[in-house]
């Protein structure tokens, strides 16, 4: 594991389990629909509780891109109410809201690497635009790329990565300000076994570390590698299945 995780669990092996925490994300009777359409997501109501890690899975079409998107603000959903570390997002003030996001790491399914920006750029932005000194993070970021197997594509622009690569550059870049919430859509959709090995290995680990997780996924192969809930969307409703690996 990279360093940077070493150091994070030290920390956290003093710190002791809170008392009690409410759930980071709570989605009560959401619905969703685009425009005058029909609702792709209808009545869904769940929690994620603060540490856990959840699969949402479900057939194409289902709702899980839309889910996410309505967890990481992309859209306001068309009714129901979304709560996200304690904020009700319907009443709090647009000016909260890059305040949230900060707190939650994102990996799209098309990955929207910035195509200007090397692959170690791309992976330093979020620390950089938070103001911390390249010193600080550069050892970070090169041990995060080396992790996912990039540690000789830093200096490639996306351009020249092929889809794979881009994915696990966008994935570093979402876990390296070491989020309060991960969402990860379809994160080893164009990757090998072995990466896609690595790469839950990574989601695993940071888990550990108190980050909340939740990757949509079709791959039942990624569902078998973590012990951990499974909420399934079918034509827009969620089922919940448990725990997915028993
Ligand atoms: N921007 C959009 N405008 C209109 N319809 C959309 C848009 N995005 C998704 N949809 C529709 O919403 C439904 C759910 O899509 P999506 O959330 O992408 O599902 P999944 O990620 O499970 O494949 C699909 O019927 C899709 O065509
Ligand atoms: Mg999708």
């Amino acid at each position: 594991m990279p360093q940077v995780f070493a150091q994070m669990r030290e920390a956290l092996s003093h710190a002791g389990p809170p008392l009690w925490s409410p759930p980071m994300v709570r989605f009560e009777n959401v619905g969703m629909r685009y425009g005058p359409g029909p609702e792709v997501l209808r009545d869904v109501t769940f929690a994620l509780e603060a540490g856990s890690f959840t699969f949402l899975t479900g057939p194409s079409g289902a709702g899980k891109t839309t889910l996410l998107k309505l967890m990481y603000l992309g859209e306001p959903p068309s009714r129901g109410l979304i709560t996200l570390f304690g904020h009700d997002l319907a009443t709090a003030k647009r000016a909260q809201f890059p305040a949230i996001r900060r707190r939650i790491g994102v990996v799209f399914q098309d990955f929207r690497l910035l195509p200007h920006l090397t692959a170690y750029e791309n992976v330093a932005l979020p620390l950089r635009i938070t103001g911390i000194a390249e010193g600080d993070y550069k050892q970070d970021v090169e041990e995060l790329l080396a992790w996912v197997g990039l540690g000789g594509r830093m200096k490639a622009l996306p351009a020249t990565l092929s889809g794979g690569e881009q994915q696990r550059v966008a994935i570093a870049r979402a876990v390296v300000g070491r989020p309060d919430l991960l969402i990860a859509d379809e994160p080893t959709g164009n990757v090998d076994p072995d990466i896609g090995d690595r790469l839950i290995r990574l989601f695993a680990e940071l888990n550990r570390l108190g980050t909340t997780v939740l990757i949509a996924t079709h791959d039942r192969a990624l569902l078998e590698r973590v012990k951990a809930r499974e909420m399934r969307l079918v034509d827009g409703r969620l089922v919940e299945l448990g725990m997915a690996n028993r």
